[in-house]
């Protein structure tokens, strides 16, 4: 039997120098995990025969995905995204925590600090020609209590899939809002039906999708953040029901529970918004309730609320 060379001591040498775990100093912990990382790239290319064409065309796709901001894409697009949810529910069910809504991927698109407001707000800036949204709810905790003064930080793209502050042709803050919860924990808002997001078509991450014979498109959907103090930061989305990617995310993010009925209303002058005529509705308008669970803090588990470079308005 032949020795493969990740097995001989040039090679073995080679990863604990590159890693730096030959010495003192540095970080450990990275340095184990390149360790790893470079180990398991030296037998990839071992075993796929990778020439080196091959990989510098790789890194020359990679150096366009950083020059294109597309990252914030690529992982979630390769269910890196996902795969951290799928980590942290299983150590919460392992902790014995359930009942909160399930919790989905945050997305690359979020914008913070958008304009608060008590109980209820307008998202859409009125520039939209979509068909009028309004969504209404309720934060409770797993004992079914109303949690008041929640801060439901809520996001959506436009009805072309683009995101204010990411698209420069929308006004700031379009689409975007936090609402603190009334007294009875009760949010609602009235803004437009989302369209889904697409990947840039001309970019690295669509392209590498396609020789993945994959697309890059995206469910319409509404994005949250529900925070309260003494609970677990919830992030989430509702997906539009009947939408045609509902269950085919390329950001794989669908989960069933977060699928509430829409209701279409053909007539606007439908009692049941009795201040249609004055809201300027005269076209048909959806309707979805959605109620979100939040689950208590508990110190021994790694925190829900993920550090990352958001974006930030001028
Ligand atoms: C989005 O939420 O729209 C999104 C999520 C992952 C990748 C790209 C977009
Ligand atoms: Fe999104």
């Amino acid at each position: 039997m032949t020795l493969s060379i990740l097995d001989t001591s040039p090679t073995k040498d080679l990863l604990a120098k590159l890693s730096g775990l030959d010495g003192p100093g540095g970080n450990q912990r990275l340095k184990q995990v390149v360790q790893r990382v470079v180990s398991d790239m030296f037998k990839t290319i071992e075993d796929f025969d990778i020439t080196p064409v091959e990989f510098w065309a790789a890194m020359s796709t990679l150096t366009e995905v950083g020059q294109r901001n597309e990252f914030g894409l690529l992982a979630p697009g390769l269910g890196i995204e996902h795969f951290f949810d799928l980590r942290i529910d299983e150590q919460e069910k392992q902790a014995g925590l359930e009942g909160g809504t399930p919790r989905t991927i945050e997305g690359p698109l979020y914008l913070a600090d958008a304009p608060m407001s008590k109980g209820e707000a307008r998202l859409d800036d009125g520039s939209e020609q979509g068909e009028v949204l309004f969504m209404e709810g309720q934060v409770r905790d797993t004992d079914g209590k109303p949690v008041p003064d929640a801060i439901v930080d809520v996001w959506h793209a436009n009805t072309l899939g683009g995101y204010s502050f990411f698209d420069p042709s929308q006004q700031p803050w379009n689409l975007r809002r936090r609402i603190e919860t009334d007294a009875e924990g009760r949010y609602r808002f009235r803004s437009v039906l989302p369209a889904g997001y697409g990947c840039p078509p001309d970019g690295p991450t669509q392209r590498l999708l396609t020789q993945l014979g994959r697309h890059g498109q995206r469910p319409a959907h509404v994005h949250f953040f529900i925070s309260a103090p003494g609970y677990r930061q919830l992030t989430t989305q509702i997906n539009i029901a009947g939408d045609k990617f509902l269950h085919d995310d390329f950001a794989f993010a669908t989960r069933d529970e977060l699928i509430p009925p829409i209701t279409r209303h053909a007539d606007a002058t439908d009692p049941k918004v009795p201040d249609a005529s004055k809201m300027g509705l005269n076209a048909p308008y959806s309707e979805i309730k959605f109620d979100f669970t939040l689950n208590r803090e508990v110190a021994s588990l790694p925190d829900t609320v993920v550090v990352r470079e958001h974006a930030k308005a001028a």
